[in-house]
């Protein structure tokens, strides 16, 4: 149970997990999801791919799974994602090669008002622009994404009119969800951060509905830990702008047993904590995501040489990491 209005989520899969949802006879996994979380995302069941897979084919079935699944135990939805440059169907990256930015805009419009509108009033949060920033250790740095999203390639004259034009297409399609930009590596105040911050501006100035900035919170205990989160969020929220963390996971290198550490476990706690904590420190924070809440369902190993990232292991058993947050909710 949270304090305040904070929502705490998961990421769930639909398509994979929810499609054979009995509200009598749950799965365990379905069971444990409805009782610890009040907020799901799709992790994969909104995106362009999955969604719209041919240019007039809408395929909205894991994310009415998600919809429906929240709506029959009382939890929220985290919306997840219109304009990305990864995860879009072969039709996009082919048609996108001869793409004038009319031509792009006509279908990304097209897309947010069909999306967007389908579940106008049930999503309380959009994930609008996903990863539009690339890294400081990219060719050309930390730049909007000019070449590998192929939206923002089409317009890359005028990259941030589109990206406006995304909130605006989406704030018309359901003005009651608070929109978000959402990004990695945009925990503390870095490089990639001060470029979201300069971005928000000017959206601002625009009168473009921005109404959030998201940190996905993707962390992994090889690298070391940004104590500034609480700071960003602060001068995201001096903005008038919500912030959240959207897809929190702790990632480890694993010893040959495939084990982690007892120090690696104990410091996976802290990390998750850290970020939990400076959400809650922050009032414009609304929602705390942890991106899946077992291993076994866990992105993770698929990309990296790492694993135990969740809170939870293959089989649901609580790790120090759940219990330290479920301490840290409890007492604020
Ligand atoms: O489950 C299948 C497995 O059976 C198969 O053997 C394997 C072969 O590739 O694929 C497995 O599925 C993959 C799945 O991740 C596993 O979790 C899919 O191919 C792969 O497309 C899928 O990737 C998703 C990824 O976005 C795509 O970029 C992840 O589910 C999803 O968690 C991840 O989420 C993103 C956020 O949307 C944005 N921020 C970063 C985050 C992590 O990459």
């Amino acid at each position: 149970e949270a304090p305040r209005d904070l929502e705490i989520g998961t990421a769930v899969w639909g398509q994979r997990d929810l499609l054979d949802y009995d509200r009598k006879n749950p799965t365990e996994f379905q069971r444990i999801l409805a009782a610890e979380f009040s907020s799901i995302t799709p992790e994969n069941d909104m995106k362009w791919a999955e969604i719209h897979p041919e240019p007039d084919v809408y395929d909205f079935s894991g994310a009415d799974a998600v919809v429906a699944f929240a709506k029959a135990n009382n939890m929220e939805v985290r919306g997840h994602t219109l304009l990305w440059h990864s995860q879009n169907p072969e039709w996009v990256t082919q048609a996108a090669a001869t793409w004038t930015c009319d031509e792009a805009r006509a279908v990304l419009e097209d897309h947010i008002r069909t999306v967007v509108g389908r579940y106008a009033g049930e999503i309380y949060e959009w994930d609008v622009a996903n990863e539009i920033f690339q890294d400081d250790w990219d060719a050309g740095g930390v730049r909007l994404r000019t070449e590998a999203n192929p939206f923002l390639a089409a317009c890359a004259d005028d990259p941030v009119a589109l990206i406006g034009d995304a909130f605006r297409w989406a704030h018309e399609a359901d003005p009651q969800a608070v929109l978000f930009l959402n990004d990695y590596n945009a925990e503390g105040i870095n490089t990639k951060t001060n470029a979201y911050y300069a971005l928000a501006q000017e959206l601002l100035a625009d009168g473009v509905p921005l109404g959030g900035m998201g940190s996905q919170g993707h962390l992994s205990l090889q690298y070391g830990f940004d104590d500034t989160i609480q700071e960003n969020f602060e001068r995201f929220a001096a903005l008038g702008l919500k912030v959240a963390v959207t897809e929190a996971d702790v990632r480890m290198p694993l010893g040959e047993d495939g084990e982690p550490t007892a120090e690696q476990i104990a410091l996976q706690a802290e990390r998750y904590d850290a970020m939990l904590e400076a959400c809650l420190n922050v009032a414009a924070c609304t929602s705390f995501t942890v991106w899946g809440f077992d291993d076994e369902r866990s992105w993770v190993p698929f990309v990296f040489p790492e694993g135990y990232a969740t809170i939870m292991t293959g089989d649901f058993e609580k790790k120090p990491a759940y219990d330290a947050l479920l301490e840290t909710l409890t007492n604020a």
